[in-house]
């Protein structure tokens, strides 16, 4: 594999998975169902937790389907080229993934009733783990030095419209009442008052066993020992196992661990320049 990237509409994204056409099928010719349940996340945020709740959740806490089915079939990106086929046909209520910014989602999207749940993290932690993946992805571009990966991170060529333009931009639709904002760290501290959340906005009504079974299935540890989402099926060409898991640490505030003084000195004056008229707080 390579680590190319391609622009569209000026955001760049690895082009191992994205095509010209898969990014327009998704903005532009996607037909959003009323009862489409959307996980979107900038990369790195809690997708792949949010993959498996949402579909413990919709099997009423039966672990079969995600000790069965991998994470990308169960719930799959719209946006990558195998988008149009996993999605097109699905029965209905589908579960669909997505790392788009706001302004090059589904424009179909606005004239239904479907929902989205939009999760974030510390941006730093955010850095710190995309940092490690790209070690181990070798489609992502990487840099082998972490304080000059701070500066990727926080430059005009971060994917999917970096951290910052794809926050702001979701976060302009937070009042929509189909939009529920959770936190990474909110649901480290506090998974299951999360997964209650997220059955009332889904109007899920799952009794307190099924609940149970959502958080127990869902937790770092059953992912990280779970190889339908654990990535471990992924060849070595594509996700380099000497170089790491993809359930790394699944901890928040590891960023103290990687940024030098200055390099926080650094991002923090960037978060404040940019996110003047945000209110957001991370553990
Ligand atoms: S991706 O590549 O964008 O789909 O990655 P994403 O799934 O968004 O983020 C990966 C990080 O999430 C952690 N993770 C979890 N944390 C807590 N609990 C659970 N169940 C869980 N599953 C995944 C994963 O370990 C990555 O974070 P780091 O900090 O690197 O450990």
């Amino acid at each position: 594999v390579s680590r190319e990237y391609l622009t569209f509409e000026g955001m760049r994204v690895p082009a191992n998975v994205h095509t010209v056409e898969s990014l327009t099928y998704a903005w532009k010719e996607f037909v959003t169902r009323d009862d489409d349940v959307f996980n979107v996340t900038f990369p790195k945020s809690g997708t792949t937790w949010m993959q498996e709740i949402l579909t413990l959740i919709y099997s009423n806490g039966d672990p079969t389907s995600v000790k069965t089915e991998y994470s990308w079939d169960r719930v799959p990106w719209i946006e990558q080229y195998t988008g149009r086929s996993k999605l097109e046909n699905r029965p209905s209520p589908r579960l669909i993934t997505t790392h788009l910014p706001f302004n090059l989602f589904p424009q179909s999207f606005f004239k239904t009733n479907a929902k989205i749940i939009y999760t974030i993290r510390n941006p730093k932690d955010v850095c710190v783990s995309m940092y490690f993946f790209s070690l181990i992805a070798q489609f992502l571009e990487y840099r082998e030095d972490f304080q000059e990966f701070v500066s990727l991170f926080l430059s005009k060529d971060m994917s999917y419209a970096g951290w910052f333009d794809h926050v702001k931009g979701w976060l302009s639709f937070k009042d929509n009442p189909n939009f529920l904002l959770l936190t990474y760290e909110d649901m480290a501290k506090d998974l299951k008052s999360n997964v209650i959340k997220i059955c009332q906005f889904l109007g899920k009504e799952l009794d307190d066993a099924a609940i149970n079974s959502v958080v127990e299935n869902s937790s770092f540890k059953a992912m990280k020992d779970n190889e339908m989402s654990n990535y471990s099926a992924v060849p070595d060409y594509i996700f380099s196992k000497a170089k790491g898991a993809f359930h790394r640490k699944g901890i928040s505030g590891d960023w103290k661990n990687y940024f030098t003084p200055e390099r926080e000195r650094e991002f923090d004056k960037i978060y404040q320049d940019l996110m003047t008229d945000v209110n957001l707080q991370f553990a």
